[in-house]
């Protein structure tokens, strides 16, 4: 059950559900640890990466329930603060539990996360952080210890990199820091406003998430709560490229448009005619070619990091020449040469992909080795002539809830082997 096997030519047209955003429900999982209330959180969505978080939750003592999409949460027995390696290594979220139990214990042992291996994925700034708030954090070899002797003070912390998870540990650290802590250079992202609106509904007090500077006045305690999260909106742009490339038409329901700006207006650079509901989008690429188009990635609100690997799909198959520079992550293309495999004309130069498009990419035996790449090459498989294999197919299962089933609804012709 680990391979795909895909019979490719397809246009896929239809509709699909977006699901909740993985990169928001996983942070809010942990940040749960910060209180000993009752909690409730809808539109989680089904994801192996949920599974472990939530598995992670209960190996510290805490008791959930999964229940008709509703999962609730009850942090109050957790007596443990060193989570086990065995489940801390499989996501790279597990970093966010490094300050939610620092605070409520005084204490951490953490080991070094796990994630895709998309580059060096250091966790120095979330170090430094906590250092700077009047945290203790000794580094061994593979795991993490810190200690508090007495609450952590707030203060004006600049972050020397755009960085989501820093941001997301010093937001949660600082929520329950005496006095006022200022986050500055913070990241923007849509899941940063979702922590941030999961946490005053437990009674914190963030102001200016979503923008570069964040104000956190410390309280003394967090109640509990109700919280529905974000749609997906890397999901929602993974299935926008697979109507566009295989020239089709989709419409993405229960998403949120204002999340993707920077990516629908590369969508519509390409050809493709994108319309837009209060909680829909749509695209229609029939009939077209699509051109090829030029990216750069960088930090929110500019084009995702997460986006990369779909968007030099789309250029494989587009009309010209298209360059794509990767800004956030230091190895973020292995998928690379599983599509030249299939025929794409792609020359890799420092950080840039520099891709010719070609009229159609053949069938091939891929190798996943990451979330988005697993992703992107599936979506390649439904396109290319032939039967593609992909292998190793339990990255995707890491962040796309039902991808074969949605895929196979807009007309793809997939199954697990
Ligand atoms: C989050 O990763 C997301 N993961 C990533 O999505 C996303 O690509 C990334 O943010 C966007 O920046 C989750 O939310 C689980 P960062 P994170 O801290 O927090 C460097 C996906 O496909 N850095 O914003 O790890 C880092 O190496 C995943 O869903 C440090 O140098 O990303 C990178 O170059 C992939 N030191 C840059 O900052 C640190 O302590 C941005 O990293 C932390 C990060």
């Amino acid at each position: 059950m680990d391979k795909l096997y895909i019979e490719g030519d397809k246009k896929l047209n239809g509709n699909v559900i977006i699901s909740g955003s993985k990169n928001a429900a996983l942070p809010i999982l942990f940040m749960t640890i910060l209180t000993e209330e009752k909690i409730k959180i809808s539109n989680i969505p089904k994801l192996t990466d949920i599974t472990v978080a939530i598995e992670l939750l209960k190996s510290l003592g805490a008791k959930t329930k999964y229940q008709k999409k509703l999962l609730y949460i009850d942090t109050s027995s957790i007596k443990i603060y060193s989570p086990p390696y065995d489940l801390t290594k499989k996501i790279r979220a597990s970093i966010w539990m490094l300050a939610p139990l620092l605070i409520r214990f005084g204490q951490a042992k953490i080991f070094l996360p796990g994630g895709c291996k998309i580059g060096s994925r250091p966790i120095d700034l979330h170090v430094k952080v906590l250092i700077k708030l009047g945290a203790k954090i000794v580094l061994e070899k593979n795991y993490i210890s810190a200690s508090i002797r007495k609450p952590l003070i707030g203060k004006r912390i600049y972050i020397e990199k755009i960085s989501v998870g820093a941001t997301i540990t010093l937001m949660s650290a600082a929520t329950l820091a005496q006095g006022t802590t200022i986050i500055e250079n913070a990241a923007q992202e849509p899941e940063i406003i979702d922590i941030a609106k999961f946490l005053n509904t437990l009674g914190a007090n963030i102001i200016g998430a979503g923008s570069n500077t964040i104000f956190i006045k410390g309280v003394l305690k967090l109640n509990g709560g109700e919280h529905r999260i974000i749609p997906d909106r890397i999901e929602t742009g993974t299935f926008l490229i697979a109507a566009a490339v295989s020239k089709g038409f989709i419409i993405c329901r229960h998403t949120e448009p204002k999340h993707l700006k920077n990516v629908l207006i590369k969508l519509s650079e390409s050809g493709a005619e994108i319309e837009t509901g209060k909680d829909w989008i749509q695209l229609d690429m029939r009939g077209k070619k699509p051109k090829s188009i030029n990216i750069s990635t960088s930090p929110y609100p500019g084009f995702p990091t997460d986006m990369q690997p779909q968007f030099t799909l789309l250029n494989s198959i587009s009309q010209g020449e298209g360059i794509i520079t990767e800004n956030i992550f230091d190895n973020r293309f292995i998928y690379v040469s599983e599509l030249i495999k299939m025929g794409a004309q792609i020359k890799i130069k420092n950080n840039s992909i520099i891709c010719k498009g070609v009229s159609n990419l053949y069938a091939q035996n891929l190798f996943s080795n990451d979330l988005r790449g697993s992703a992107t090459l599936v979506l390649a498989g439904c396109i290319a002539k032939g039967i593609t294999i992909v292998n190793n197919v339990y990255h995707f299962k890491r962040g796309y809830e039902s991808f074969c089933e949605k895929l196979k609804k807009l007309g793809a012709n997939i199954k697990y082997i």
